[in-house]
């Protein structure tokens, strides 16, 4: 076949995106203010230290950069604790489903993600070796809506960006891959239509037909 697919992660594999926004209200809270959830949708994709630096700027707060770090590793060690709580039920309806078709087709995968953490959650849930290749934030220098992860991803699997279908939840994502010049689809979020080439409520509804008009004849 001639396509490959990547996915990102919080949000579109694992049901974590409240688990991240729990983790970094924590972090606002301890300096005492709090952010709306509508705020959050603006961090997500981002890498860790672009979060803090916007939650900083929210509470209009000034760090130095000894503290900067110090405040990341308190924000990883919250994440953390609710990651270790997790089982394989925290894996979103139709990714499993989503895993087996691709594989049934030959259409090799990756993950892309800006977290840290991607590894240790790919780990915990028991997914980790079904993937081709694995790029999380360790991998990279520049979060999303940089395209390094995706491009690096597709690296990895040995494909040219153009034959790269990205699933993501967040803006930054959707950006991040269409910088890459790869197709993106928007998952689960309405606000992603007008950036995003396709969207759907959830992977259930991406069928085997949409994916092998978009990877297996692709020229
Ligand atoms: C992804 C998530 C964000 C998260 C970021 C950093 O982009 O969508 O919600 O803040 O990763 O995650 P990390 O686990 O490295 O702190
Ligand atoms: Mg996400």
């Amino acid at each position: 076949n001639s396509g490959a697919v990547i996915f990102d992660l919080d949000g579109i594999v694992v049901d974590t995106t409240g688990l991240q926004f729990l983790a970094w209200r924590k972090i606002a809270n301890d300096f005492g203010f709090d952010f709306s959830k509508d705020q959050n949708e603006g961090l997500k994709g981002l890498s860790r230290e672009d979060c803090l630096k916007q939650i900083l700027a929210w509470g209009n707060i000034k760090l130095s950069v000894k503290d900067f770090h110090k405040w990341m590793d308190i924000k990883n060690s919250y994440y953390l604790n609710y990651i270790y709580e997790m089982d394989a039920s925290a894996i979103l309806p139709g990714t499993l489903e989503l895993m087996d078709v691709l594989q049934e087709e030959n259409i090799p995968f990756a993950l892309g993600s800006a977290s840290k953490s991607g590894k240790i959650v790919l780990k915990q849930l028991g997914i980790y070796s079904r993937f081709d290749a694995v790029v999380d934030g360790n991998d990279v220098k520049n979060g999303k809506p940089d395209p390094e992860i995706f491009l690096l991803a597709a690296n990895r699997l040995g494909f040219a960006p153009s034959a790269c279908v990205v699933f993501e939840d967040a803006v930054a994502g959707v950006q991040a891959a269409n910088r890459a010049g790869m197709i993106s689809i928007g998952v689960g979020n309405k606000g992603l239509q007008k950036e995003a080439d396709f969207t759907f409520n959830n992977l259930t509804e991406v069928t085997r037909e949409f994916l092998q008009n978009f990877l297996l004849f692709q020229s």
